[in-house]
């Protein structure tokens, strides 16, 4: 903690220096005198922090050319941003310094800057290499080291002051994923005057395995910095809430903490897609045109399989194509007739276990092709590409069946998204139970993604499905998805943040998950 607290006074005093805050004696709001009074910057009355912009460099050239993010945060975002005229904190994905764009489709952007030392203990090892395993079920072991730790503690002063520079008195900021989680706390130790949300993207995991954090206690406390803290399910919230609890003398319940005088409202906030302009593209002649394309590309034959995924190894990919290999060797399957497309988009490429990842699952993909393949007929066609939005549409209108089996994931929205575009309600879905979306998608061939004849299990009910059975399910899903747009989703959690401790015993606001 007195590690933080020497990092925030020196922040403290550069967001001072740097534009022109000074500590305002009289101020009201605080009694110790301690609110810095912004002098001279231009400033925004809302304020998004997120460890990329929307933005990235390209990998391919040091030029100026820029291409979205991965994620789905952009499109999210994008439209309250617009509305709100406010400003994007965030990554350009380089390490290389870069004349970063100040704009992306009307939204102001700030640049923080990463070198490539911090790239390493920052990006890769803290969040990616310790927090982000371990928030995912340990599916492989988190690595612990103090070095990163303290890259990940200067990181995130780094965004917060940012912040504390950038947004207008009284102003709101929202603070997104596990990458930045001491931001709220040390944002709120600059700027007490401003609103701060948080919202995780990925699971939070029950207390037994987030104890095995050695900086438990400093992620806890940076996190009940904000005043609304969203998770995607309510599971995740109240292992959160159990967790405040148990570790940092946090009282209340799941859904209100109380914790240093104040109040810390936690919520689930289940992401969702871009409805309205998943359904315009899966409308367009020239994507509807170019899936008849892909089925002719490979054969028509009279089931196309699809996966999309980051090739991560928290997505279950591996052990999906093992099970459809054995459908294949079983029978149930048949090169003649069933052809898989699986995307595998690149991702943390420098990390070790996802270059393993990525090595067992090429040895997948071409025993099955070496097995059940012929001469111009693979079974399994895999695309190791981050592809256009079009070309994806195109794919999920040409799937008979989507494959989704993650071992843990926050939402998953390729989940959605397939959902979303198959307007004539048509297509069948094979589902993780561990994926935050399976909440909502109830209607899916529900898999444990660990469970090899469970999986073979769930796509031979798919298989079998009758249409009338096929489009009951596709039916439901797509009332529950279409029931709330991601512009809601941002919506609800904003004015759950802007609500007043006042209001906080009739917090109904937010679409919240049905339990499952
Ligand atoms: C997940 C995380 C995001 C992250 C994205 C892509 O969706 O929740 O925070 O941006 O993966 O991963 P990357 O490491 O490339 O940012």
């Amino acid at each position: 903690m007195e590690e933080i607290d020497s990092v925030l006074e020196h922040s403290r005093t550069q967001v001072e220096t740097n534009w022109g805050y000074r500590r305002h004696p009289d101020s009201s709001s605080d009694p110790d005198g301690d609110v810095a009074t912004p002098l001279a910057t231009v400033t925004a009355d809302f304020v998004v922090v997120a460890n990329r912009l929307p933005v990235q460099q390209s990998s391919s050239s040091d030029s100026d050319e820029w291409r979205p993010s991965p994620g789905g945060l952009a499109s999210a975002l994008t439209s309250v941003l617009q509305s709100r005229n406010g400003l994007w904190i965030g990554w350009l994905g380089g390490t290389a310094p870069a004349d970063a764009p100040t704009q992306y489709e009307g939204i102001r952007m700030k640049a923080v800057s990463i070198s490539s030392e911090e790239y390493a203990d920052f990006y890769l090892g803290f969040s990616n290499a310790t927090l982000w395993p371990l928030y995912h079920d340990a599916i492989r072991a988190p690595t612990f080291h103090r070095t990163w730790w303290r890259t990940y503690q200067e990181i995130n002063r780094r965004y917060a002051a940012a912040a504390a520079e950038s947004v207008a008195p009284g102003g709101t900021v929202w603070i997104h994923d596990y990458q930045l989680q001491l931001v709220p706390d040390m944002l709120r130790r600059l700027r007490p005057d401003v609103r701060i949300g948080f919202f995780l993207h990925i699971p939070f995991p029950p207390s037994e395995l987030f104890m095995q954090l050695p900086w438990r206690r400093a992620i806890i406390t940076g996190l009940l910095g904000a005043d609304l803290i969203g998770f995607q399910v309510p599971h995740a919230a109240s292992n959160f809430s159990r967790t405040a609890r148990r570790l940092v003398g946090a009282t209340g319940t799941d859904s209100i903490i109380q914790f240093e005088g104040r109040i810390i409202r936690v919520g689930a906030f289940p992401i969702t897609v871009d409805n309205a302009q998943i359904i315009a593209k899966a409308r367009e002649s020239a994507i509807r045109e170019r899936a008849r394309e892909i089925r002719r590309d490979l054969g028509n034959p009279e089931v196309v399989l699809l996966g999309v995924d980051r090739l991560d190894y928290t997505k279950g990919i591996q052990q999906r194509l093992t099970a459809i290999s054995e459908m294949y060797a079983d029978g149930q399957l048949s090169g003649d007739t069933h052809v898989i497309v699986q995307v595998a988009v690149p991702s943390r490429e420098s990390d070790a276990h996802y270059d393993q990842e990525r090595h067992n699952l090429e040895q997948v993909v071409s025993a099955m092709n070496g097995d059940y393949g012929l001469v111009g007929s693979p079974v399994i066609h895999y695309l190791h590409q981050n592809l256009p939005f079009d070309e994806l549409m195109a794919l999920y209108l040409a799937a008979d069946i989507m494959l989704v089996t993650p071992f843990r994931d926050g939402m998953n929205l390729v989940a959605k998204e397939y959902v979303v575009c198959r307007t004539d309600s048509t297509g069948r879905l094979v589902l993780s139970e561990f994926a935050g979306a399976a909440a909502e998608l109830r209607g899916a061939f529900m898999v444990n993604p660990h469970d090899l004849d469970g999986i073979k299990e769930a796509i031979g009910l798919a298989l079998k499905a009758g249409p009338k059975e096929a489009k009951a399910r596709m039916q439901r899903m797509r009332r529950k998805v279409l029931r709330h747009d991601v512009s809601d989703w941002a919506q609800s959690f904003l004015a759950a943040l802007q609500q007043g401790t006042s209001a906080i015993g009739d917090a109904s606001g937010p679409p919240i998950a049905d339990e499952r």
